[in-house]
């Protein structure tokens, strides 16, 4: 595998789930990468067995200084950045009545405006090279609402109409950006969730017609057509990968009529 070989990879949320393995499959597939996550993650070894110029950075992505001081040194030392992906992200929440408004105030910190710094520390360089693909991580909780999402609907809808805005301003530069939107994924900040919750998880897999939660590989495989030139022609798109959970309402007839 060699999709992207030479390419310079920023990746934030880089130290677990989507953006770990994000990592892995860029590493994998040739890339340079530049890990940035607020927690420090041992599994980054593998990153750097695969890619060896691979580094990691313990950057909060709520502090644009600390991201846009990563990409200077990543240009100096590589001369480009071609692909950025924003993995970081939390999941919080709850009917707007319930909410404080401090876990409101970190949802958007986090979910949007780092999304946002992160893209801004990357297009001085991405539009002086004229190429570049921002692939951010939204979810399917950013197209749909869900039943206790508030802020992380909020937050990861804001995230897809920002794709869809920056698809806009720097098409004619060279620069794509795509929205990923995950539907349900195996991925600790799912199980904290699902810890919890054992009947949404039941209830999730029902909803979710190829019947099972997502790997975070498979969003990884998603995530590596969007940063190769076989996605060229994409940009301003939001991309569902979710199993089928969105694609309509299940209701047991399939099981009625013996299908499955
Ligand atoms: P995860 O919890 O495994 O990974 C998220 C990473 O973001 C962690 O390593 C965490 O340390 C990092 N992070 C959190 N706050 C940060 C900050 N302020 N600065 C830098 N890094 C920070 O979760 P997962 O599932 O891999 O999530 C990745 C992205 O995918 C998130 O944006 C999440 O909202 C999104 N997503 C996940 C879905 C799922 O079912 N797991 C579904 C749809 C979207």
């Amino acid at each position: 595998m060699s999709g992207l070989k030479n390419k310079v990879a920023i990746i934030t949320g880089a130290a677990s789930g989507i953006g770990l393995a994000c990592a892995r499959r860029y590493a994998a597939e040739g890339a340079i990468v530049v890990g940035l996550d607020i927690n420090h993650s041992d599994e980054w070894e593998s990153v750097k067995a695969a890619a060896t110029d691979s580094r990691f950075h313990q950057v909060d992505v709520t502090d644009g200084a600390a991201q846009k001081a990563v990409i200077e040194e990543t240009v100096r030392d590589f001369g480009r950045i071609d692909i950025l992906v924003t993995a970081a992200g939390v999941g919080d929440g709850g009917p707007v009545g319930m909410l404080d408004e401090s876990t409101w105030d970190r949802v958007i910190d986090i979910n949007l405006k780092g999304t946002f710094l992160s893209v801004k520390a990357v297009l001085d360089k991405m539009c002086a090279q004229r190429s570049g693909s921002i692939i951010t991580i939204a979810s399917v909780e950013g197209v749909n609402g869900t039943e206790g999402g508030s802020a992380y609907n909020a937050s990861k809808g804001g995230v897809v109409l920002l794709s869809k805005n920056v698809s806009m301003d720097y098409g004619r530069m060279g620069i794509r950006c795509n929205a990923i939107c995950p539907g349900f994924i195996d991925t600790p900040m799912l199980n904290q969730v699902m810890d919890l919750m054992p009947e949404l998880k039941a209830d999730v897999v029902r909803e979710t017609k190829i019947g099972r939660l997502g790997k975070p590989e498979e969003i990884a495989g998603a995530a590596y057509f969007l940063a190769s030139d076989d996605s060229s022609y994409v940009t301003g798109h939001a991309l569902v990968v979710d199993g089928g959970y969105t694609a309509g309402h299940s209701h047991g007839i399939v099981q009625m009529m013996g299908l499955v």
